[in-house]
């Protein structure tokens, strides 16, 4: 020992405090008060100026050495604690793939399609198939497509405030598909074929059949000669292919002021009548009322309850759980 200071000493002490360090950060703060510039080797190492020229040699080895073997053991600590680090973090990160989910988590997976969009899509289908263009137009319509065009008076119920949703700038949310026939009639040339599936509204007291929002699928074909055999023909074909199966129907007069003669189309279907495609011949005033000669073009047009035939389809009691957004519902159809 010289100097007083036993070298050994600090170095038992300095192995201590290294082991007990439990992180880099700790160990790097140790490292500083070790041999860091202001550490207590380093203070020893400058202290050696005030030594005889003996004691230099002998105790000045005996530091260098110290502070190499202090430096060593940090080294190797700081080794360790990186890999540990290491492995903490991968055990965190660490998932078995092979496990199965567990059936009590909700599971965000992907979504499906809604009954009516699957059943919408088949028709879809089905139309383009027998020559139809899909088309679409606006929820807010103006009366002049929803009323005046279709040949519906004043004194119809569906004008009246009870029956329908109006905005306040006097537009109505479509009560029907059926506008759909007019801006048709107005942009495009006969002869012509569309579908227009949509939403529409009525201001309806809900209840398991009666729902404010609901579907429809309107069609029409304008041609020449075009007479209620057409009309029959793409009916039990559009009702066979949505089907799977032939279904027995019935033609009942129906009023509607847009067509002429107008029925009410209904089929057998699980042991009863169901009332499910209201359509007739192209009324001669929408003709006139867009611009078209009723002696050179005749038409066929129906107005299917998309809303209805999905809740037969699928044996669904309450038309509310179309819009009603619960999973427990709508994951039945995925
Ligand atoms: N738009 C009519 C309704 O909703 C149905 C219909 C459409 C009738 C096309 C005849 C032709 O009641």
């Amino acid at each position: 020992m010289e100097n007083g200071i036993d070298t050994v000493v600090i170095l038992t002490e300095a192995i201590s405090q290294i082991a007990s360090c439990s992180s880099l950060l700790e160990l790097d703060k140790t490292r500083l008060n070790l041999v860091g510039k202001q550490g207590i080797v380093t203070q020893l190492l400058k202290s050696i100026g005030s030594l005889s020229i003996e004691e230099k040699k002998s105790f000045g080895q005996k530091v260098n050495v110290l502070k190499l073997q202090i430096e060593a053991i940090i080294e190797e600590k700081k080794t360790a604690l990186e890999t540990k680090a290491l492995s903490t973090q991968l055990e965190g990160e660490w998932i078995d793939v092979s496990l199965p989910v567990r059936a009590s988590l909700p599971v965000l997976g992907a979504g499906s399609l809604h009954p009516l969009s699957q059943v919408q899509a088949e028709l879809e289908q089905i139309f383009r198939g027998l020559g139809f263009s899909v088309v679409d137009g606006p929820e807010a319509e103006k009366e002049h497509y929803n009323f005046d065009a279709l040949n519906i008076p004043a004194s119809h119920p569906a004008r009246d405030m009870q029956d329908t949703f109006w905005t306040k700038d006097k537009n109505v949310l479509r009560t029907h598909t059926s506008p759909m026939q007019v801006r048709a009639l107005e942009r495009m040339t006969p002869p012509l074929r569309i579908v227009a599936p949509g939403r529409c509204f009525r201001a309806e007291r809900c209840d398991a059949s009666h729902e404010h929002t609901f579907y429809q699928m309107e069609g029409m074909m304008v041609d020449r000669e075009i007479s209620i055999s057409h009309l029959l023909y793409f009916m039990r074909t559009l009702l066979r292919e949505v089907l799977g199966f032939e279904p027995k129907i019935r033609l009942r007069p129906g009023y509607f002021p847009f067509v002429e003669p107008g029925f009410e189309l209904d089929i057998w279907f699980k042991n009863r009548w169901l009332e499910l495609l209201p359509c007739g011949l192209v009324h001669p005033r929408v003709f006139e009322l867009t611009g078209h000669d009723p002696k050179e073009w005749q038409g066929f047009a129906f107005g299917l309850g998309l809303s209805r035939l999905v809740m037969s389809r699928f044996e669904i009691d309450d038309v509310r759980h179309l819009q009603g957004c619960d999973l427990r519902f709508l994951r039945q159809f995925s």
